[in-house]
């Protein structure tokens, strides 16, 4: 994996990068930043380099929260089981067994692999599900869909003690019912949620596509900068199908909400968070309330770190 990774920089480089990155430290100093991991941007073909991005992030004093999906490693166990997934609209039917094997797979293994991975470079991440501490309240979606819930409210007091202690949260996306029952809840939901809970500068969705294309067939088609207005049309206009889905309307929720910029990049690129962080590179997708407008002169700094504080209502 490693050879895709550029070779070190010259010295000069380097130093002209990292000064680079000042204005954007600055900014982020001591903010929440939402990282939501996909399930499919993990796997072999996955960043190498995620978990020192976020190590890094924490470094300069960024708190970042990770919020982690599992759709293909739990299709791989159920397979490995002999349990066939059943979905219906998009979404994983779940009776209990498969309750059972989500959670196995979601808590006890890619919740445990990725806080190992961030643990490597410090004893920082702690592994939580959304069972713990009443941090994720949930509700049954539909009857038919067996243990899939919604996000009914976020608690976050657990996330704020251990951000209050320098630690970094990594959250699998099990949540409770007010009987103690289980659910599996969309990671793109439960992202959105906390975001929001947490008040955070960023929601940054890694996935496995390089951001929102107006026609997911088409690569040129990548929306770059995106309202929130220009995002409700351009869902309605049928768009955006399957597992996008539930990331833009968690793009919509947290930026209607508080969340200063919601970002769709591609986690298989490597440092993709420290691009879309700390450089002026514009990548993937990126969705705020309003309209933001670059300064003229093509440098998008100004509007990039302007987040929220966008210059007029979109269309
Ligand atoms: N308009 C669109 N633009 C980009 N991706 C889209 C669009 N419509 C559907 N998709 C699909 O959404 C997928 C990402 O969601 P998903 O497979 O659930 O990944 P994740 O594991 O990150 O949640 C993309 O790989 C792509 O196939
Ligand atoms: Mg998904």
């Amino acid at each position: 994996m490693s050879d895709r990774l550029p070779g070190p920089a010259e010295p000069d480089v380097t130093a002209a990068v990292l000064a680079q990155a000042l204005p954007y430290i600055q900014r982020f100093r001591g903010r929440v930043v939402l990282v939501k991991y996909g399930g499919n941007a993990m796997g072999p073909g996955g960043d190498p380099g995620f978990a020192a991005d976020i190590a890094l992030m924490h470094s300069v004093g960024i708190k970042p929260v990770v919020v982690h999906g599992g759709g293909p490693q739990i299709t791989e166990l159920m397979q490995r089981l002999g349990k066939e997934a059943v979905f219906k609209d998009g979404l994983r039917v779940t009776d209990a067994e498969s309750l059972e094997i989500t959670r196995m797979v979601l808590v006890g293994k890619v919740n445990r692999d990725l806080v190992g991975a961030i643990n490597r470079h410090g004893p920082l991440a702690v592994g939580v599900s959304g069972e713990d501490a009443g941090l994720i309240q949930a509700c049954a979606r539909h009857p038919d869909l067996g243990f899939v819930g919604d996000v009914a409210a976020v608690n976050p007091a657990l996330l704020h003690r251990l951000l209050g202690e320098d630690l970094i949260p990594v959250v699998a996306t099990i949540g409770v019912g007010e009987d103690g029952q289980a659910y599996n809840i969309n990671a793109d939901a439960v992202a959105g949620a906390i975001a929001l809970a947490l008040e955070a500068e960023k929601l940054i969705f890694l996935t496995d596509i390089e951001g929102l294309r107006r026609d997911v067939g088409d690569p040129e088609s990548l929306v770059s900068r995106c309202s929130a207005a220009e995002l409700r049309l351009l869902v309605e206009s049928g768009a955006v199908s399957s597992g996008m889905i539930p990331k833009l309307e968690a793009c919509l929720y947290s930026v209607e909400g508080t969340v200063a910029s919601a970002h769709l990049v591609d986690g298989r690129r490597p440092h993709v968070l420290l691009l879309e962080l700390f450089t002026d590179a514009g990548i993937g997708t990126m969705i705020t309330r309003y309209a933001t407008t670059p300064p003229s002169g093509g440098d998008e700094t100004g509007a990039r770190l302007g987040g929220g504080e966008g210059t007029g209502r979109a269309g």
